[in-house]
């Protein structure tokens, strides 16, 4: 049996207490047959500055590069907000992203049937639901340079940033999409804002070209993103794959995650050619961090996606995406989910029920 190393990120705020659970998740994993893990633990983020000086330490990078997976809670936080920019917590994450080279970011948007009423949105608009967003997260304006704030010579400051992608960044992304729409209802739209901006005019073009050459078979749509935000919530059901560049997919991704009733239960794979980061798609938390009541569910569904992508154990996958429906089905709900009706219970007693009805199967 092959022996799997495992690096834990837990990060700040609410992101230690989350991967506690998913991490009961994953030693309950390491004992099944088939299976064989081991564990890391590394500091990232406000955390890491605080012990080291710095959010992203050489050693968490080197050790991120030899895992077979990382699992990652959250970084960030207000005690960190004043540090220079290259110091705080978000650089650790955009940090790990780009020295890792995950530019495939994988946000699945699905509703599990419990959580139906659970949404802002109405039933009808969200029932069935099952998009994929896929988010290039190696480059764009979030690592194009020149960028800064500048100040002008009669005293005015400016700040800038600067969108840019070239042809094998776009291109490798979007074969990434058209590979994951083929895995599903061979759709992909690609989202970009062609109409305004060159380096998403290029953007489209690429995509369109690949589409026709290799991917015959999926039908390829191009939206603008501002129409996208709105038929997200319109029409949400039109979606299978949606692929787009960084900031774009930061935005839609949010959005997209409450049609799944909180951003609490969208889990994420980031994937590059050769290390793979699995986190759930929201922050920190710094309000209620430390107070037990965090949705661990997006972290512990991340796990489920590690299963699939990087283990080898799509059967596994199942199991706990399977296990966290039984119990949502129970009426269990942290507060970001809560509904009249179910019991409230926080963060560890929501990690217990999974781990119970994970343990029930068998
Ligand atoms: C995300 C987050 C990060 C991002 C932040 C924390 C840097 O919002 O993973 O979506 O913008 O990518
Ligand atoms: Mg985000």
């Amino acid at each position: 049996m092959n022996n799997k190393k495992i690096l834990i990120l837990p990060g700040d705020g609410i992101g230690r207490e989350i991967v506690a659970e998913a991490v009961k998740v994953l030693h309950w994993l390491g004992q099944r047959p088939g299976l064989d893990l081991t564990f890391e633990e590394a500091l990232i983020g406000g955390s890491a500055y605080d012990a080291m000086g710095t959010p992203l330490p050489d050693e968490t990078v080197a050790r991120a590069k030899s895992a077979d997976a990382v699992l990652l809670g959250a970084v960030g936080g207000p005690k960190w907000d004043s540090l220079a920019f290259s110091l705080r917590p978000e650089r650790g994450l955009l940090g790990i992203r780009k020295a890792l080279d995950l530019y495939c970011n994988l946000r699945p948007a699905q509703v599990f049937a419990p959580l139906l009423d659970a949404s802002p949105l109405k039933r009808e608009v969200v029932e069935g639901i099952d998009i994929m967003v896929v988010r290039e997260l190696s480059s764009g304006i979030y690592f194009g340079t020149p960028r800064g704030v500048e100040t002008l010579p009669d005293g005015r400051r400016r700040g800038f940033n600067t969108l840019t992608y070239s042809t094998d960044e776009i291109e490798r992304v979007a074969r990434r999409a058209f590979e994951a729409a083929r895995r599903r209802r061979h759709k992909l739209c690609s989202v970009d804002k062609a109409n305004v901006l060159e380096s998403t005019a290029l953007w489209r073009e690429v995509v369109s070209d690949l589409g026709a050459r290799e991917y015959p078979d999926v039908a390829l749509s191009h939206m603008y993103v501002d129409n996208a935000a709105m038929q997200l919530l319109r029409h949400p059901r039109q979606f299978d794959c949606i692929v787009t560049t960084n900031m774009f997919g930061d935005i839609l991704s949010d959005e997209a995650s409450m049609l799944t009733g909180s951003i609490g239960m969208l889990p994420s794979a980031s994937l590059g050619d050769h290390n793979a980061l699995y986190e759930p798609i929201h922050g920190s938390a710094p309000d209620i961090a430390g107070k037990g009541v965090a949705n661990p569910l997006a972290t512990i569904l991340s796990v489920a996606m590690m299963l699939r992508y990087s283990l080898s154990a799509p059967g596994e996958a199942e199991r706990i995406e399977q296990a966290v429906n039984r119990v949502l089905a129970k009426g269990l709900r942290t507060a970001d989910i809560m509904q009249p009706g179910a019991t409230q219970v926080g963060t560890v007693a929501m990690g217990d029920a999974v781990m119970q009805a994970l343990d029930e199967e068998n």
